[in-house]
């Protein structure tokens, strides 16, 4: 039989932050009498979480708002609202002269979606709401699709300013969710059969900053180490400036914390850092990976590196490659500089052409696979633990999780193991994942 409850279609761009945010969204849909829908055309509201850290992410949202605009055509009571980031950054501009855009609301007034949805209903188009960026952070129900691993947000927006970024802009000075809040909601999941959390914020490590309570990261780990249940625990993103002897030490001492660290490096040369905001040295950098695999020799070290920063000269660049070489990242994303706008890097003299980045790009690409397809062919022969948390589409009876070093790994197995801790041996691998066997007798939780 067919529902007749009202539907939403929601898109999402962007980082974990943005992901997470629409199962914030989904959760005050349903309370507004909206069931999720897996596709735009049955859908009666279609909302698009917008992200716009780069051009490129910018593009996609106008080719989708063109995109569903002609499903409006056909349809005029289709209702569309953009969040997110740029929804932050431009607010009413985004309604434009044209009538394809309903409401526009920023990352701080995802809470005030139900009144958004009731003036819409009421006033026709033209809401928006972008929040203040000294709201506070609310809790809010959220609709998680997967009932294994969850996204738990500790603090919102970010301080820190690097030159080229857009988010202090879009997501507002860093506010931290008090620790009570966060512990309950982690013993929520628990009790809700939740394996895994991974902690949310843009820099985790300044965790607590402007609480009354004294609280800092290391210590929020520690509280969230005992909750039953709870077998893992990750967090992302680390600011290497923030990266303390302090959070090592609580990362080598409380097992549930996986031994994984994604550390942004974004350069390899002290003068690119120093343009870019960073407040960090490569040494500096260096020191801290070195720090953090002398105390957790199993870590895996991941990071973020841009090229083509306005100023980057052939030198630069190659202390960028030399560092990539050098420090061997388990993985990397790789961008290329994009302008973005508010930003102090625009500003700056020296913007290279769109060819020599993506030249750039691509010689570190070339390397970074060799790098990344040696770590994984060292896992074969070994034996891993893996949280199964889904089946493998691409094969029959295959199952797929990934291991505490953050690898996917693939297995043929039943599917009432997903959901549960498995030992597997490691058989294959390639650039993007490992193949596993899975063991007798191994640790089931
Ligand atoms: N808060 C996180 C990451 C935020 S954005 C951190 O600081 O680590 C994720 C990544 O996008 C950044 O680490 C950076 O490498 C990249 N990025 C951000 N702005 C960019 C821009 N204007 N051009 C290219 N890459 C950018
Ligand atoms: Fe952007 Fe820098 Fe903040 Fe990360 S730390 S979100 S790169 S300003
Ligand atoms: Fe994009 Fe905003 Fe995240 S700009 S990367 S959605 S914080």
């Amino acid at each position: 039989m067919q529902s007749d409850k009202k539907k939403v279609y929601i898109k999402t761009f962007g980082c974990q932050m943005n992901e997470h945010d629409s199962e914030r969204i989904a959760g005050l849909m349903a309370e507004a009498g909206y069931d999720l829908s897996e596709r735009p055309d049955d859908a009666q509201v279609i909302i698009l979480n917008s992200c716009s850290i780069r051009e490129k992410a910018y593009d996609k949202l106008r080719s989708e708002i063109g995109r569903f605009g002609s499903l409006k055509k056909k349809n005029p009571g289709l209702v569309i609202g953009v969040g997110g980031c740029v929804a932050q950054q431009e607010g009413k501009r985004l309604l434009g002269g044209g009538r394809l855009i309903d409401f526009v609301f920023g990352p701080r007034a995802i809470h005030k979606i139900p009144e958004i949805m009731e003036r819409v209903s009421v006033d026709g188009r033209g809401v928006v709401e972008i929040g203040t960026t000294d709201d506070k952070m609310v809790d809010a129900n959220m609709k998680r699709d997967n009932g294994i691993t969850a996204w738990v947000s500790i603090m919102e927006g970010c301080d820190n300013y690097c030159s080229y970024c857009v988010v202090p802009y879009t997501r507002g000075r860093e506010v931290s969710r008090p620790s009570n809040n966060i512990i309950s909601e982690i013993e929520g999941l628990a009790s809700d059969g939740f394996k895994e959390v991974t902690l949310l914020g843009q820099n985790v490590s300044s965790y607590g900053k402007g609480l009354s309570e004294s609280v800092d990261f290391p210590t929020l780990l520690s509280s969230i180490e005992p909750i039953k249940g709870i077998e893992r625990i990750r967090f992302i993103t680390s600011h290497p400036r923030d990266l303390s002897p302090e959070l090592i030490d609580a990362m080598a001492k409380l097992s549930k914390v996986c031994e994984h660290i994604h550390l942004p490096l974004q350069s390899g040369s002290d003068k690119i850092l120093e343009t870019m905001n960073r407040g960090y040295t490569y040494e500096e950098y260096r020191k801290k990976v070195d720090l953090i695999r002398d105390r957790i020799p199993s870590i895996s070290v991941s990071t973020d590196i841009i090229v083509g920063f306005p100023g980057e000269d052939r030198d630069d660049f190659h202390k960028t490659r030399d560092a990539v070489m050098g420090i061997g990242f388990d993985s990397i994303f790789l961008f290329r500089y994009s302008r973005r706008p508010n930003t102090a890097a625009l500003s700056l003299d020296g913007h290279l052409p769109e060819d020599l980045k993506i030249e750039r790009l691509e010689e570190i690409l070339l390397m970074q696979k060799e790098i990344t397809s040696r770590k994984n062919r060292s896992y074969i022969g070994r034996s891993a633990q893996v949280l199964f948390d889904g089946q493998n589409s691409k094969e029959e009876g295959g199952i797929a999780g990934r291991t505490r070093t953050n690898r996917v790994v693939y297995a043929k197995g039943d599917s009432s193991l997903i959901g549960h801790l498995k030992e597997v041996k490691i058989v294959s691998s390639s650039f993007a994942s490992l193949r596993g066997k899975l063991l007798e007798n191994s640790i089931n939780a």
